[in-house]
């Protein structure tokens, strides 16, 4: 992590940026004084060169003297020569005053410039570690997404290496049992069927882990055909029917009388059913409600909806529900099993053919998983 450890050069000014901002947005009039009297002391203040504020005050100040003497000879008469010009300053020395105001001006004019120059440094300065901040950030959000790259490759490679020999064990396995290696008694077939279960679920495992993998990494292939979706999600629930019944749960389908034609790919969109209904049936306790829904939403869209009376997702947990490996219960000792792919592989599979996946849950009320999906078009396409 070279470049989060980076993030932080010896010497920065690690103060919030806030506080850094808030001297340059003007503060109480006593800061704004002891900013005017450092800036008479900055030599930018005097630079007739560089400082434009400077000029802009003598020309800001000039008309007073020019006004007062104007005023002056025209009240009394008198040509506009440079020897009245001297005799009515000789008579009214009031005229030194407003021949100052130009200066005056300069001055304070010249000390705004100082000001400002001082706040454009800042900004430039603030603009720059910000800068710097972002250059930092984007490196190692880089860094981050090749890791977590690397990560999912690893998964993907290891995953793939233990499906081969977990095949071979499966494969024996059926054999002993079925008596073609010599015969066995039946403790011993006993002990072989639980081994023979506990790979298969293994094999389930690696076969969703390689199936993410391949969804995320953009290389699983949809094979986009024409469907009826009301018929690809009855399927799904005659699939669930036995553990529906085992549960007593009662089972609602609410479907629209026209065919619901969509091009998709039908197996990738028969597991999303399938788990959204195995959550439904997994979460909701003995006595309670299934319903699914489909049907056209106001923006063309398929809207399927699988609802449940079961134990509903707390708030608090409502962000990480796609996340993958992610379960509300993740202990060890926990009432259901799965492995928290479930979700995380239906996202991909939406989101593939272009649609969305939400939910609504409350505790102890019920959950709403709802599939927004488009009406898409013939074709082979590759998940994006
Ligand atoms: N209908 C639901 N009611 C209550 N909680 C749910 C529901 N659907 C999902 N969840 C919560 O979201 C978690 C993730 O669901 P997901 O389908 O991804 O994984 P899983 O069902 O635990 O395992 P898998 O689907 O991989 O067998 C679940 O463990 C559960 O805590
Ligand atoms: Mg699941």
């Amino acid at each position: 992590m070279t470049a989060l450890a980076a993030s932080s050069p010896p010497g920065e000014d690690l103060r919030p940026v806030r506080e850094r901002i808030q001297p340059l947005l003007g503060g109480p009039s006593s800061t704004i004084v002891r900013e005017f009297f450092a800036a008479l002391r900055d030599p930018f203040t005097r630079s007739l060169r560089h400082n434009t504020y400077l000029w802009f005050g003598v020309l800001w100040g000039l008309p007073i003297p020019l006004f007062s003497l104007g005023i002056d000879l025209l009240a009394r008469d008198l040509p506009v020569t440079m020897i009245q010009v001297f005799a009515v300053f000789r008579e009214h020395p009031l005229h030194f005053l407003f021949l100052a105001h130009p200066l005056l001006f300069a001055v304070v004019f010249g000390a705004m410039g100082s000001v400002r120059r001082q706040k454009d440094q800042k900004i430039a300065g603030l603009i720059a570690d910000l800068e710097e901040h972002l250059r930092l950030l984007a490196a190692a959000n880089a860094e981050l997404k090749g890791l977590d790259r690397l990560k999912s490759e690893f998964l993907a490679n290891v995953s793939h290496e233990l499906r081969t020999p977990l095949v071979s064990i499966q494969g024996y396995s059926e054999m002993i049992l079925e008596g073609r290696l010599g015969p066995i008694n039946a403790k011993q077939a006993e002990g072989l069927q639980i081994a023979g279960r506990n790979v298969i679920r293994l094999l389930d495992l690696i076969n969703e882990l390689l199936e993410f993998s391949r969804l995320q990494s953009g290389k699983s292939t949809f094979h986009i055909g024409a469907f009826d979706l009301r018929d690809a999600v009855h399927a799904a629930a005659v699939l669930l029917r036995p553990r529906l019944e085992e549960k007593r749960l009662r089972f609602e389908e609410a479907v629209p009388p026209d065919a619901c034609s969509i091009f998709a790919d039908r197996d990738k969109l028969n597991r999303v059913f399938i788990n959204l209904l195995s959550n439904a049936v997994k979460f909701t306790p003995e006595g309670g409600t299934i319903a699914t829904a489909v049907a056209r939403d106001e923006s063309g869209m398929y809207r399927i909806e699988v609802r449940d009376t079961g134990c509903g997702i707390p708030a608090e947990a409502h962000g990480r529900v796609f996340e993958r490996f992610w379960q509300y219960d993740g202990s060890t000792r926990r009432k259901h099993g799965g492995t928290g792919l479930g979700l995380a592989i239906c996202k991909e599979i939406v989101q593939g053919h272009g649609g969305r996946i939400s939910f609504e849950s409350a505790e102890g009320k019920g959950t709403v998983m709802r599939v927004l999906l488009p009406i898409g078009r013939a074709g082979t396409e590759t998940s994006p």
